[in-house]
């Protein structure tokens, strides 16, 4: 992307790159978005995250003027939605659930006329256009129609696109969906660089290891209503799971250790006994005491958070939860 840096001529920053009070939406009578409220601080990413259907592009949507929403006092890059969705429109880049690439014609003819779409003159366009295929590995294909694109070089020239304008905000709608472990992680490190660029990203996604990964902030919405919202260290806080695992070689010394600890879940098969546990030092230290007095060494010894999925599937409920998502349980 073009440098472009507070002090180089942008409008200082302001400290909320995205802020929603009351967000709400529905369709008929349908409720989607229940009263919802976002606040993004500028260069964060924010990760909207819930299952199919939970209303997640539709707030994406909302907030990149695409459509307008039934209440709510919304503001983008400092503007009103409301009062000036044309300021808004200016500030952002939107990168849609189902691209915006033109199969018929090559990659760099896309970026060409994305290029014209923001007015920029022939030279400044190609300049721009080179410099992004380079940076997202297309320059090979840049000649070939974007039809003859794997999923992931379509979503690279796809985000490509919505750079040519240089937005200092970024609405990512499942960037990577449906994409195989590679380019999504090849994903990942466009959008982490992006971020290093002072850019502000709200994603969204159905992937928890994703908004894990990313996320400065996660919220779960979830039946209209953020269900949830924090860092991903505090949504895993917020709901029980954590234990510590001592494995055994040896079902006598796995029969005393239980003995000489209290309150935990043994598993025979396995050898292993599980005890709950916020995972902190103090206890650790205290499980770690026990087994030394009775004389006990365990094979192997490893300490539990609960993770995103757990938090996840917590708050929204295992019928809720799609099967995409099921599959991205670790
Ligand atoms: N244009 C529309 N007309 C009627 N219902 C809609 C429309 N767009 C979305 N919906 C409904 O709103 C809900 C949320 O959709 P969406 O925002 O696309 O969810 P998500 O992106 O989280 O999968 C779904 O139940 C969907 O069917
Ligand atoms: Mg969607």
């Amino acid at each position: 992307m073009p440098a472009s840096s507070p002090g180089d001529g942008h409008p200082a920053p302001t400290a909320t790159a995205v802020s929603a009070l009351g967000l709400r939406k529905s369709y008929g009578e349908k409720v989607v978005l229940d009263g919802i409220d976002l606040r993004i601080p500028t260069g964060s990413v924010f990760a909207l995250l819930g299952p199919n259907g939970a209303g997640k592009t539709t707030a994406v949507k909302i907030l990149s003027t695409l459509i307008t929403a039934d209440a709510g006092d919304l503001h983008v890059g400092g503007h009103d939605l409301a009062a000036d969705p044309q300021a808004v429109r200016a500030a952002i880049g939107v990168t849609g659930q189902f691209s915006a690439v033109d199969g018929l014609i090559t990659g760099e003819e896309n970026m060409l006329l994305m290029a014209d779409l923001h007015h920029l003159s022939k030279q400044e366009g190609r300049r721009t256009a080179a410099e992004l295929l380079e940076r997202f590995d297309l320059v090979e294909a840049a000649k070939k129609p974007a039809s003859t694109y794997s999923g992931g070089m379509k979503r690279r020239l796809d985000l490509a696109m919505t750079l040519v304008g240089s937005p200092r905000i970024i609405f990512l709608d499942e960037p990577t969906t449906g994409l195989d472990p590679r380019s999504r992680h090849n994903m990942w490190g466009i959008i982490r660089g992006l971020v290093s660029d002072g850019v502000t990203v709200f994603l969204t996604t159905q992937y928890l290891e994703e908004a894990d990964e990313l996320a400065d902030r996660i919220a779960v919405l979830n039946d209209g209503k953020i269900a949830a919202e924090g860092t991903a260290e505090e949504l895993k806080r917020l709901i029980p799971g954590g234990h510590i695992r001592l494995r055994f070689t040896d079902p006598v010394l796995s029969q005393s250790a239980a003995d000489a600890l209290l309150e935990v879940t043994r598993n025979d098969e396995a050898l292993s006994l599980s005890i709950p546990s916020d995972g902190s030092q103090r206890e650790l230290r205290s499980i770690l005491d026990r087994l030394d007095s009775a004389g006990i060494e365990a094979a192997e010894l490893t300490v539990h958070t609960p993770d995103l999925d757990d938090v996840f599937l917590a708050l929204t409920g295992p019928a809720n939860v799609p099967d995409q998502a099921k599959e991205t349980v670790r």
